[in-house]
């Protein structure tokens, strides 16, 4: 792992009406790490999420992604730099297969336009790369499945494929785990552990136990604001955190 700042982030505000979701939050990723975000419901990790991927626009502060200010840079061309977002935004087409679905990311990652989707059933260039996607989330035998055949977590595997086929350099992951039982979330924290290194990632996730595994660093966000960022043997021993978060259990 370098020491370079893929992301940094400054002051960053977004309200709601009167409730600032986002409120001076500072924020930074170093490449190649997984940099997890923690903190209670209605913190506002998801908008922060948004503000990164450029879904919502902030209403102060920057985002600098390798240097570059993308404050005000449309989704699309954050997409274009590299910035993949998984989980609560990827819409699957429940008719196509899962190789089908994933040739369209593929596609989408070298910038043509979806509008050309029909030349994509007879492109080996998109295929081969979309093997590969599936291979990495352990579903490349369901390739020939229609996703509406396929199970919740092999919808959420298949998401994290698209995301993947992309290649990102920044990947942003909003509560990977959720909604899947044992067996399906241990696979999915197998996955994401697989993917360190190769890419750098904010993990969103209620799961403590998946965080403090697979976590480099973790920020804690509460009430807009990061009040603590660590290593996490640094954050489980932090007593604002406790007090705010986590709990004396932990
Ligand atoms: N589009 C919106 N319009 C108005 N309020 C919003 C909007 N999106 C989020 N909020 C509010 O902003 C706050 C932060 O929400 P956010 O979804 O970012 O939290 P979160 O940390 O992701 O929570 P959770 O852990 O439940 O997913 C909440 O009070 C939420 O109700
Ligand atoms: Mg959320």
């Amino acid at each position: 792992m370098t020491d370079r700042r893929l992301l940094e982030v400054k002051g960053l505000v977004k309200s709601f009406g009167g409730l600032k979701a986002t409120n001076d939050l500072n924020f930074d990723l170093i490449e190649g790490e997984i940099h997890g975000v923690i903190g209670p419901n209605g913190a506002g990790k998801t908008t922060f999420v948004s503000q990164l991927q450029g879904q919502l626009l902030p209403d102060l502060g920057e985002i600098l992604l390798d240097g570059e200010d993308v404050t005000r840079l449309p989704a699309h061309l954050r997409a274009r730099r590299g910035v993949a977002r998984s989980f609560q935004i990827t819409s699957l087409v429940p008719s196509f297969t899962a190789l089908a679905n994933v040739m369209l990311a593929v596609q989408g990652g070298q910038g043509h336009s979806f509008r050309f989707w029909k030349r994509a059933w007879t492109d080996d260039a998109l295929a081969g790369p979309a093997h590969v996607a599936l291979a990495t989330v352990g579903l490349d035998h369901k390739a020939n499945a229609v996703v509406a055949d396929l199970g919740h977590g092999e919808c959420r595997q298949l998401e994290l494929a698209m995301a993947l086929a992309m290649k990102p350099r920044l990947l942003l992951l909003d509560e990977p785990m959720a909604g899947m039982g044992r067996k399906d979330g241990a696979a999915m924290t197998d996955l994401v552990a697989r993917l360190k290194g190769r890419t750098s990632i904010v993990l969103i996730e209620h799961d403590m136990e998946a965080v403090f595994r697979l976590a480099d660093r973790i920020s804690v966000l509460v009430a807009g604001r990061v009040i603590k960022t660590g290593l996490p043997e640094e954050v489980r021993a932090d007593e604002e955190v406790r007090a705010a978060y986590l709990g004396h259990s932990h």
